[in-house]
């Protein structure tokens, strides 16, 4: 179908467009359908500008093949479509971002499952899932939080699974590396407690401690695959600012399946912006933001 689109072309598509106006529409759209079949995120007509801007790049990179050219070669090419989705996404996070959820999980969660001491699957064993962790570091506040509140002497087993659809994002995220600057974003006690400033090559980086590193693993999972395979039950299920470009269709299906690894004790934690009302019936709002398996009120 884009082929045939292509086909259709007017002659003198301009070889590399200056500005979005100049991208022929038919192009747009094909860039539009595949990026929504590949990751679920719809490219509205007026993110033309978006487009242009995030692939000129590696559009000169590749010496300035056109937008129909490099549209053709990513239908064809799996590791360049990957180049594109990760070029299209929007890979922007900090520690500690949206204060509120972990205060959540500080005040009100974690002391109850402490003293109960039976959270989710396992005795001692909770399990979190960060589902669009860009470089990481909603992983790792995460694991501080959670190794802070359920300590390791009392036998607290804590497993953070960090996925998203972006590899490139993902080499950086496993380094566990951060600029040192990052540190003001991070709560001192956590800061002091798990965080440790690089030297020799690592000057000018902070990293994750020893306590840290372990609790969490990386791995690539798409939430538009309808085929991704089953991770089990999380008690945290952490999808923030993920959904933003996806349409409510996407949406929906993608949520779906999220909501199918959450445990019976746990929580779904999404952006500030996100609402999820209309789109599942199967968790019910805990406070803004804040989801819980159960019937929608
Ligand atoms: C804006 S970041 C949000 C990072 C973090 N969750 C936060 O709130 O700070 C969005 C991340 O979602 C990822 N993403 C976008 N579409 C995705 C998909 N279909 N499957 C998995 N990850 C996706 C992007 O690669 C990006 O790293």
């Amino acid at each position: 179908m884009i082929q045939d689109a292509l086909s259709k072309l007017p002659s003198g598509e301009p070889e590399f467009p200056s500005s979005p106006s100049e991208l022929p529409d038919r192009v747009f759209q094909g860039y539009q359908r595949l990026i929504y079949r590949e990751a679920g995120i719809y490219l509205a007509p007026t993110k033309k500008a978006l487009l242009v801007g995030r692939l000129s790049r590696r559009l000169r990179e590749l010496g300035g093949p056109s937008f129909g050219t490099y549209l053709r070669q990513v239908e064809e090419d799996a590791e360049e479509r990957l180049r594109l989705l990760d070029a299209i996404c929007t890979h922007e996070t900090r520690f500690f971002r949206e204060a509120r959820h972990f205060e959540f999980l500080e005040q009100e969660v974690l002391p109850r499952w402490r003293a109960q001491g039976h959270p989710g699957s396992g005795a001692r064993r909770v399990r979190a899932w960060s589902a669009g962790c860009s470089t990481g570091e909603e992983a790792f506040s995460l694991a501080m939080v959670l190794r802070l509140h359920l300590p390791a002497e009392e036998g607290w087993q804590i497993e953070i699974v960090a996925t998203d659809l972006s590899t490139r994002i993902l080499d950086r995220a496993r380094q566990m590396l951060w600029p040192v600057e990052r540190a003001q974003e991070i709560p001192t006690r956590y800061l002091k407690a798990f965080m440790l400033r690089g030297t020799g090559s690592q000057e000018g980086w902070m990293k994750a401690g020893p306590e840290l590193r372990p609790l969490v693993r990386f791995q690539r999972l798409n939430l538009n695959d309808e085929r991704y395979p089953t991770l089990g039950r999380f008690d945290l299920l952490f999808c923030r600012n993920v959904f933003i470009y996806f349409d409510a269709a996407s949406k929906g299906r993608a949520l779906d399946r999220l909501v199918d690894h959450l445990s019976p004790r746990g929580f779904l934690f999404v952006g500030h912006a996100e609402s999820l009302g209309g789109l599942t019936q199967r968790v019910r709002l805990v406070q803004s933001t804040i989801y819980a398996p159960g019937l929608a009120g």
